[in-house]
């Protein structure tokens, strides 16, 4: 069609390299399920509605299953003069069934057939990541149960700040992909909901049922503004951000599983199939998985910035703008998809090496909050306590010894108050067991946040 000219209105063909610059359908293409299915309701409903008869109806379906085994199989042939997948589709069907091919397109445009296909595809995906945000939840809760009796030292400003259960720390995660599949499904439900019968932009004089396609696509509704259903891809932008927010949830883990691996940490490893050699060092072994991660998370946030400043420029109603839609979507879907997959195996190949996280964890005065805290049980005020517990660790930092190792008519110098039960509250397990609090570090805690998520996740 287009190697010709566009309608009888135009006196030259496209150039060619405006064909190349306009046409979609080399990444379009994946909307394909998608677009025959959406046409496959649309065609049910003309006939229902008396608009294209039964036999029509009929040859369109026997085109349509055609198609889908020829775009299965890899004999279709998709033409960039046919400018995008709708068009290479329709363009087939009607060399395959004729004029009911042609009446196909009745009471629609590509503008509402597109925000319909992406629609479609979209939620499909949406669906896909739920389940596996699901397996990567899963795949942390069992790390965290195994090692929930392991010490890992607490960090806040990346300085030893306090013991908590390496379970626990693993357990943090699982609320923040918890929270993004709760995101996806929200955005799902703004995105399945369908825009055919908006037409180009003004609604069309076809006694259409919209509600009833709708309801053959198994979409929660239909767009109430035709102007704004051709228009509008918010639950796109919306799906990126929560994609970014997903990535940047991978990123935070993907930078302390590298810090945990290099040599100054040692609390970590992961498995050889997830790393690589060096072409020189003969002694490296890379955690490249995580840094692509982290690399990539950039790249989605990017994606995030293209849609959405593809959009803040745009009047109403459909504009060929909105065909950048669909790189950046497709793209930040892949990615994340992959990360998803490749997090979900990696963490249940990371081994955990308490001696090491223990031995960094003593390092630090990890408990000098718990002897404050049992100063204040022996009725000192807290302030009061925090000086006093300052002193005794400037004095242990002298000696080169934790707290632990001071003896007692040492800390009871700094304080009278000091008993010989004060080596339990400076151990580290005594410490962890101490914050058995709902949403505290405690081992026993730990076991209950694993059995909620357990019940939760199926
Ligand atoms: N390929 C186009 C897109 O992705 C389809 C809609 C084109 N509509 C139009 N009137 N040019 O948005």
């Amino acid at each position: 069609k287009k190697s010709e000219a566009w309608s009888a209105l135009f006196s030259e063909p496209m150039s060619e390299l405006v064909k190349r610059y306009t046409a979609s359908v080399f990444f379009d293409q994946r909307l394909w399920r998608a677009d025959i299915e959406g046409s496959l309701a649309h065609a049910e409903m003309l006939a229902a509605q008396g608009v294209i008869s039964a036999d029509d109806h009929a040859a369109i379906q026997r085109g349509m299953a055609t198609i889908t085994q020829e775009i299965e199989s890899g004999a279709f042939e998709w033409k960039l003069d046919l400018e995008d997948v709708h068009l290479n589709i329709e363009a087939r069907l009607t060399q395959l069934i004729g004029d009911a091919g042609k009446r196909l397109h009745t009471g629609r445009s590509r503008n509402d057939q597109v925000a319909t296909d992406v629609r479609l595809w979209l939620r499909g995906e949406i669906d896909l990541i739920g389940g596996l945000l699901t397996d990567l939840q899963k795949a942390l809760v069992d790390i965290a149960e195994k090692n929930a009796e392991v010490i890992l030292p607490g960090f806040t400003h990346l300085q030893v700040a306090q013991p908590v259960s390496f379970g626990h720390h693993m357990l943090a995660y699982v609320e923040m992909f918890a929270r993004d599949a709760e995101r996806f499904a929200d955005v799902r439900r703004r995105t399945n909901r369908l825009p055919l019968g908006a037409a180009a932009l003004a609604g069309t004089s076809y006694p259409l049922d919209r509600e009833r396609v709708a309801r053959t696509l198994g979409m929660d509704g239909v767009c109430q503004n035709s102007l704004d259903a051709v228009s509008d891809r918010d639950f796109a932008i919306e799906f990126t951000a929560a994609a970014s927010l997903a990535m940047v949830h991978v990123s935070r883990l993907s930078e302390e599983l590298i810090l945990w691996m290099s040599q100054s940490f040692g609390f970590i490893d992961i498995a050889d199939r997830f790393c690589t050699g060096s072409s020189i060092m003969p002694q490296k072994k890379n955690p490249d998985v995580p840094e692509l991660a982290r690399g990539k998370t950039g790249r989605v946030v990017g994606h995030l910035m293209g849609l959405i400043t593809l959009m803040k420029g745009q009047p109403l109603a459909y504009n060929k703008d909105n065909q950048e839609d669909k790189e950046p979507l497709f793209d930040t879907v892949d990615t994340l998809k992959d990360t998803l997959r490749i997090f979900a195996e990696m963490v249940g190949g990371i081994t955990v090496k308490p001696e090491a996280m223990e031995r960094a964890a003593l390092k630090g005065y990890a408990t000098a909050t718990d002897l404050a805290d049992y100063l204040v049980k022996q009725g000192l005020p807290f302030r009061d306590a925090h000086e006093v517990v300052a002193h005794a660790v400037k004095t242990a930092i002298g000696l080169g010894v934790d707290l632990s190792e001071l003896p007692l008519a040492t800390l009871q110098g700094f304080s009278p108050k000091v008993g010989e039960d004060v080596y339990e509250v400076l151990s580290l397990r005594g410490s962890l067991n101490a914050r058995n609090i709902l949403g505290g570090t405690a081992p026993a805690q730990v076991r209950a946040q694993v059995a909620r998520h357990r019940a939760r996740l199926g």
